[in-house]
């Protein structure tokens, strides 16, 4: 136990030079970007009351704004603003929160009310998304649903308590942002949680293409221009088949061979990126994680991707994954995992002695990410390095089965709606129930129902559809998720409870089927 007793000491350190000693009991770190403190927490205080003065301030919301009795505020600023990231070996222009992507680590216990002015130094509007989370409607980020975009050089200021313990996320929800460095890990702590591990480390994860000769609206311009005159003259294809996305040609696809023997997602994504990041790195300077061997470790993976699937192995090892999207799973043990765009995934490994690659390979694409876990001697893993574990079975998360504390109760479903996933390649073009978001019809359902939704993927791609404001059920098993992935031409039928009244996206991650349409809301009051 002296190993666990030295990681304590190591926590308590990094507390105090954070001013967060209530908080954790326990080292966080993100690899590459440092050990000591620069990913706990630094730059958020915890107080009570007190907001900064703002100048053009407007709250989340207001209902939410005033503190319970006794409850905790852990405040922080985000900064928006172009930034010049060093990724390993390559120097890239982007937007970033503050001066690194991943942004800092933001960390709260559940119940805590998070109160975060964004002061947009960006040359356009943002917004700031709290992905997983199930706060008041206001707060939730969405312009044009919840509230205006953020106007350059103007500050906002979002409150809202987080209930649920779990690893989360944030980035902006404007146009397709979320592919420049606009991402950072979000944790909310189990205060009740004997955590029984020794270390926790957050591995995000990203396909980066900013600053690289183009922009992501670059992307999306290339993408809608090759149109080609497809077949199905506007969203007519989309109330049927649709689902041209398997057709290649696609100009920005990806250079990779699928090399995984049977392609579980069909098409692998629109684009063809340059380089895939864990923590901000590449895998020609990748970021390590250091611990003693025997040691049980927490990784907290979040795809932070916007068009990128990613298979993840920690060669050598096996994983026992824990939690998805925050919730509890009957634990599981796998060699690999899929993790589709804005899923999270924690597991908990058992280290052994060496060095290891920890490898997240992107489905149907050339290229890797990288992290380095050592407990002992040995020389650091190639950047291609390629474990074993990723040739065998890889998991998809959707097997995984529920917790008992992670189950919805128990009662019949009230009322059902249709949700379609509709679109191509050729032209760009994608929708829910066949129209993009704007010309599609929002879902709704009566407060205190509970709501099955028929999922139902009529293309020929994957997509991890996100609802927002709620997690839902798996309806055959009860797994708890708030991204699910559906593989080409899957239904799946999820339900949730109507318990958090507003006007909730409900949408691909794929930020550029989002941004292209694949988009509807969940209204109720
Ligand atoms: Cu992570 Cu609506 O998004
Ligand atoms: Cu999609």
């Amino acid at each position: 136990m002296d190993a666990r007793r030295g990681l304590l000491d190591m926590a308590d350190r990094q507390h105090e030079a954070s001013d967060m000693t209530a908080l954790s009991r326990r080292a966080v770190l993100l690899g590459g970007l440092g050990l000591a403190g620069a990913g706990v927490l630094a730059g958020c205080s915890v107080g009570s009351g007190g907001a900064a003065a703002t100048g053009s301030r407007t709250l989340g919301q207001a209902s939410a704004a005033t503190p319970s009795p006794g409850q905790r505020v852990v405040t922080a600023t985000l900064t928006p603003k172009p930034v010049t990231l060093d990724l390993g070996g390559t120097t890239v222009q982007t937007w970033a929160y503050g001066d690194s992507a991943p942004g800092r680590l933001l960390r709260a216990r559940a119940g805590d009310m998070l109160r975060v002015t964004v002061d947009n130094r960006l040359p356009t509007e943002t917004s700031v998304h709290w992905h997983g989370i199930r706060l008041a409607n206001a707060a939730d980020g969405v312009p044009g649903v919840t509230q205006d975009p953020i106007a350059a050089g103007a500050r906002y200021v979002y409150e809202f308590t987080a209930p649920d313990p779990g690893t989360y996320f944030f980035h902006p929800h404007t146009g397709v942002q979320l592919d420049r460095g606009l991402y950072a890990p979000l944790i909310i702590d189990d205060p009740a949680d004997p955590g029984r591990y020794d270390a926790d480390w957050v591995v995000v994860l990203d396909d980066w293409v900013d600053g690289t000769g183009r922009t992501p609206d670059d992307v999306l311009r290339e993408l809608t221009a090759s149109a080609g005159s497809g077949s199905s003259g506007g969203m007519g294809g989309m109330g049927g088949m649709g689902g041209m996305g398997g057709m290649g040609g696609m100009g920005g696809m990806g250079g990779g061979s699928m090399g995984m023997g049977p392609a579980p997602f069909g098409d692998p994504g629109d684009v063809a990126y340059p380089h895939y990041l864990v923590n901000g790195r590449t895998p020609a300077d990748p970021p390590s994680f250091a611990a003693k061997p025997g040691q049980r470790v927490r990784i907290r993976f979040i795809n932070a991707a916007s068009d990128t699937i990613f298979s993840v192995a920690l060669g050598g090892h096996r994983m026992t994954l824990t939690h998805t999207d925050g919730y509890a799973v009957r634990a599981s043990s796998a060699a690999a995992l899929y993790i589709g765009m804005g899923e999270r995934y924690d597991v908990t490994v058992t280290l052994s002695d060496g060095v290891f690659p920890l490898v997240a390979a992107p489905f149907g694409k050339a290229g890797r990410a990288l992290a380095v876990v050592r407990t002992g001697s040995g020389s650091a893993p190639p950047a291609d390095a390629h474990p074993a574990e990723l040739d065998g079975p890889v998991l998809l998360g959707s097997e995984l089965r529920p917790a008992s504390s992670a189950l919805l109760p128990a009662r019949s479903v009230d009322a059902t709606a249709q949700v379609a996933l509709n679109g191509q390649m050729r032209p760009y073009r994608w929708g829910i129930n066949g129209a993009p978001f704007g010309e599609n019809t929002p879902i709704t359902v009566k407060a205190g129902q509970r709501l099955r939704l028929n999922l139902r993927n009529m293309t020929m791609m994957a997509h991890p559809v996100h609802l927002h404001g709620h997690t839902f059920a798996l309806a055959d098993t009860g797994l708890r998720k708030d991204t699910v992935l559906l593989r080409p031409m899957e239904s799946r039928a999820v339900d949730l409870d109507a318990d958090n009244a507003g006007d909730w996206a409900l949408h691909c991650h794929n930020i550029y089927h989002a941004e292209a349409g694949m988009m509807s809301l969940l209204k109720y009051a």
